[in-house]
């Protein structure tokens, strides 16, 4: 397919620089991107499969609360470490190899999660999930960024976030009808393993496949260029682009001084000791966080519980929530190359901030049965609203644009560790937020949206003041 992107070569984008109109190749690129999106996808669903197997391994190794809740955020702090280190790694070795190593690493994971004989067993598998899940979380956004036109760079960086919430969903459903399959997660399936062993264990498929069609993929021309191969670089352009390649050539080889390589060396700057840029990666990072989505994703069932579902119900509502999550994902894709990313950012954080301030107000004002709080009337269906249009601003906004961000707003130069640092935040922020969460709802629901009212509020006012629009800019004049 052939497909020439909008506007004219005086088109002048409304961030300060100008977009030339090139011709590419549009299934080319989104094909390069979807594969690299395959460790998106399978970041959902490691992250979420854990979650229709927690009570039987509970049960099966006789452990406690405690050590449960560990076996589950214990992968979280593989997954900082794995983002920065793939970072590091992305920048010496290429882009692909990485996506490889991550492969491998998720085969690993699968297989030792599925078969682990006891807790620690599990804890450490997990983590070594959680490594790849890391590396999967910076190689994309990178990958894709690098490989793609600029005027569909948008769309293609948010195949990832598509990849992640499909991965999520169809975790939840895999969970699903393996344990229905078995009669109950804890009960045996095949080869005499329990179900729950076979939740992790089918992850072994997507996990190998991601490995063998990352085989098939190009190197990064950008990676290329630092490592001096200017001929495969081009080879590279020009399988996506169909003009300007040698322009493209020379931009990039302007911007990457030959054989340097991304290092933590190059984000040390005047601000905190760090470039004011990385800082905004960092903040983008933390903010996607701090509005407690995860809280939502990882929590659901008690949620719709206390809005007023059975547990049945509350499992039904969980897949509606992350189907809409998948349908407002189509959404943004279709918008952040025509809107921007500044705009999607601003109209999420106000639309998060509305309806994270609604569920706050009305656990706040709910009486307490038994302890917990009880929505009576109107503020019931209210929260359940207010839930699912968090859901739906989050969506069409933060969750995609900040990993289209991070792949695309650092130079050349810095992508990779930059990229690395911001995700590892990303990691230790959703580890914070998804550990704290307990703890503050037992002092009250009603303070945790709070607080995450005031992030979302606060993420307003860093977009506006702090965050560059990159629409349409190529990477070359990211400065
Ligand atoms: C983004 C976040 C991730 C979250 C997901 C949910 O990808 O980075 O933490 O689980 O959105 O949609």
């Amino acid at each position: 397919m052939r497909a020439r992107s909008e506007g004219g070569p005086d088109d002048v984008d409304r961030g300060g620089a100008t977009t030339t109109s090139e011709e590419y190749d549009t299934g080319r690129a989104v094909l390069l991107a979807a594969v690299a999106a395959i460790g998106g996808f399978l970041f959902g669903f490691d992250t979420a499969v854990i979650n229709g197997a927690v009570e039987a391994i509970r049960a099966d190794f006789a452990i406690g609360a405690g050590l449960t809740g560990f076996t589950v955020s214990s992968a979280l702090i593989g997954c900082a470490a794995g983002a920065w280190v793939a970072g590091q790694l992305a920048g010496r070795f290429g882009r692909v190899r990485v996506m490889l190593l991550a492969s491998a690493f998720f085969t690993i994971s699968a297989v030792g999660s599925g078969l682990a004989q006891g807790p620690w067993d599990l804890v450490v598998w997990r983590v070594v999930g959680g490594l790849a899940v890391g590396a999967a979380s910076v190689i994309a956004p990178a990958y894709i960024a690098e490989i793609s036109p600029a005027s569909i760079r948008g769309r293609l960086g948010s195949l990832q976030q598509l990849a992640i919430v499909t991965g999520i969903f169809l975790a939840l459903l895999s969970d699903y009808f393996i344990a229905t399959a078995a009669g109950g997660a804890g009960e045996e399936l095949w080869l005499g393993l329990e179900a729950w062993r076979w939740m992790f264990l089918t992850e072994v498929v997507p996990a190998v496949a991601y490995g063998v069609l990352a085989l098939q993929i190009p190197e990064s021309p950008r990676f290329l260029v630092a490592r001096g191969e200017h001929q495969q670089a081009r080879s590279v352009l020009a399988q996506v682009l169909r003009s300007g390649v040698d322009e493209r050539l020379r931009e990039i080889r302007r911007t990457v001084a030959a054989d340097a390589r991304s290092t933590v060396a190059d984000l040390r700057g005047p601000f905190l000791g760090l470039l004011p840029i990385v800082w905004v990666g960092i903040g983008l990072s933390l903010f996607q966080q701090f509005v407690g989505i995860n809280v939502i994703f990882y929590y659901s069932s008690s949620l719709w519980q206390q809005v007023g579902f059975s547990e049945a119900d509350a499992l039904v509502q969980t897949v509606i929530t992350s189907v809409t999550n998948i349908a407002v994902t189509v959404v943004a894709i279709a918008m952040i190359d025509r809107v921007g990313r500044r705009r999607l950012l601003l109209v999420g954080s106000a639309g998060m901030a509305v309806s994270l301030a609604a569920l706050a107000v009305a656990f706040a004002t709910a009486p307490l049965v038994d302890g917990e709080p009880a929505l009576e009337g109107a503020a019931g269906p209210v929260a359940l609203v207010a839930a699912n249009l968090f859901v739906v601003f989050f969506g069409v906004s933060w969750g995609p644009a900040v990993w289209v961000l991070l792949g695309e707003m650092f130079n050349n130069r810095i992508r990779a560790a930059a990229l690395g640092l911001a995700a590892a935040a990303q990691w230790a922020g959703n580890f914070l937020i998804s550990t704290t969460f307990p703890a503050l709802a037992e002092v009250g629901l009603g303070l945790a949206y709070g607080l995450y009212t005031a992030f979302a509020a606060l993420s307003f006012v860093f977009v506006l003041r702090w965050v560059p629009e990159t629409r349409g800019r190529q990477l070359e004049d990211m400065e």
